[in-house]
Parts: structure tokens; C-alpha cells; sequence
């Protein structure tokens, strides 16, 4: 069965809370209605009719609290190039809480697993394009401005290939010891 159930932190808070990590191939129709539901909620222009913006991802974080899907986060694995280094990275998308639920560290504990992942594999940095830096800059990661290359996806469909700078909509967080570069990022892939 590929579900893995992360580290139940038993704090106060989390209590009655189940954090675990599915594989995108393994979510059946029932979950899937769940995170469906969530985004929904969660962010006003949400596509209605599906649970990821542009492509699947490889992995969610999922939030239960009994039955209920409360929180989540969508994982992809991706090797980048930066300049011309190659670097593991965690990108994560689609981070949200449901808004009953909301501030109580959910998401930050949300990070928290995922970062723990990453540096229990060797990966090199966690990756996140946002319009809001708040959640992120709390959870120590940091704004790069470095030239951007990927590739676009719209309606299912490769458009081609953009190259620019995010605005300072770009954050990463160091898992480990590898120097960050101000060198081009090369996504080999589409932007989460
Ligand atoms: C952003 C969000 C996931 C935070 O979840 P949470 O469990 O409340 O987060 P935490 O309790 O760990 O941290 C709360 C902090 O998140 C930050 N935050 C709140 N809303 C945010 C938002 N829309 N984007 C980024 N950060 C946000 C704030 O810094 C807040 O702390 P503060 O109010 O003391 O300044 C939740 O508000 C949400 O689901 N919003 C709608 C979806 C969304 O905008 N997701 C972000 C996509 S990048």
C-alpha cells in the first residue's frame, strides 16, 4: 500500500489530527472528492472540475481530523539546474487550510513534515512560487530572484517554453549544505 503515515506529533494541538502522505496514483475516488472540497474552499478559482492546477503532482500531505480532510499540500520531486548546478528539489503547491481551522500552525506543521522529509532523503531545498511571502518567511525560507525556465501548460496542453523573472514570487528553503546560485533555474518542467 503506498500511504505513508508521517510522525503524529501528540502535541495539544494536534490532537485527534492525522497528518500522512499519499502517492497521486493511489488516491481513490472518495479522497479525491475530499481534496476537491478543500480547494474549493480554499482558494476562490479553483478549477472545479479536477484537484491540481496545471499537471497531477506526485504526492499530497494530507490533514485529517477524523473524517474530515482539514489540510493539505501537494508535492513534486524535480531535479533543477541552477547556473550549472543540478539540485534536488521538494516543490510544493497548493497549501491550504480549511478556514475553521485556520491559524493554529497547521500549515506550518504542513512545512514542517515536508522539510523533514527532504532532509531525511538528501534533497537540497524546498520550492514554492506565492502571491503572499507571510506563511513562508515565518517557516524560514527566503525570497530568490534568480531568471526562470520552464515550461508552460495550459489545458492540458505544452505551449512551449518561458524564460523571465518571478518577481520576487520565487522562495526556497536550504535542506542542506548546497550554495545557492544567482545562475539561471532551469525547472525541466513546468512551474508548481
Ligand atoms: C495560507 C494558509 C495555508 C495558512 O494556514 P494556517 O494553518 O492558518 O497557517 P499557520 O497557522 O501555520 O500560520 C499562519 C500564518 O500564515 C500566514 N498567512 C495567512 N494567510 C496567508 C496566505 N493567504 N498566504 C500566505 N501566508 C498566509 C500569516 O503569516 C499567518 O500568521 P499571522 O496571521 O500571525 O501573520 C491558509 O490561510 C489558507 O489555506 N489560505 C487559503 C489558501 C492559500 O492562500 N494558500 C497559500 C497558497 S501560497
Amino acid at each position: 500500500m503506498s500511504l505513508t503515515t508521517l510522525n503524529y506529533r501528540a502535541t495539544k494541538d494536534y490532537k485527534f489530527m492525522h497528518f500522512e502522505r499519499r502517492e497521486e496514483f493511489s488516491i481513490n475516488s472518495t479522497i479525491n472528492a475530499n481534496i476537491q472540497v478543500l480547494l474549493q474552499a480554499c482558494f476562490p478559482d479553483y478549477p472545479s472540475h479536477q484537484t491540481y492546477f496545471k499537471q497531477v503532482p506526485h504526492s499530497r500531505i494530507l490533514v485529517w481530523k477524523k473524517e474530515a480532510l482539514i489540510g493539505h499540500a501537494s508535492l513534486e520531486y524535480r531535479k533543477i539546474k541552477v547556473g550549472e548546478t543540478i539540485m534536488k528539489a521538494l516543490l510544493i503547491g497548493d497549501i491550504c487550510v480549511l478556514p475553521a481551522f485556520q491559524n493554529q500552525n497547521i500549515a506550518s506543521e504542513i512545512i514542517a513534515k515536508i522539510e523533514s522529509l527532504g532532509k531525511e532523503n538528501n534533497l537540497d531545498l524546498m520550492m514554492v512560487t506565492v502571491t503572499d511571502t507571510s506563511l513562508y518567511t515565518r517557516n524560514g525560507f527566503y525570497t530568490v530572484d534568480n531568471i526562470c525556465r520552464w515550461v508552460i501548460l495550459q489545458n492540458h496542453s505544452t505551449l512551449g517554453v518561458r524564460e523571465r523573472n518571478l518577481n520576487n514570487s520565487l522562495m526556497i528553503k536550504n535542506l542542506g549544505q548546497s550554495k545557492w546560485n544567482d545562475g539561471i533555474i532551469d525547472f525541466m518542467g513546468h512551474i508548481v
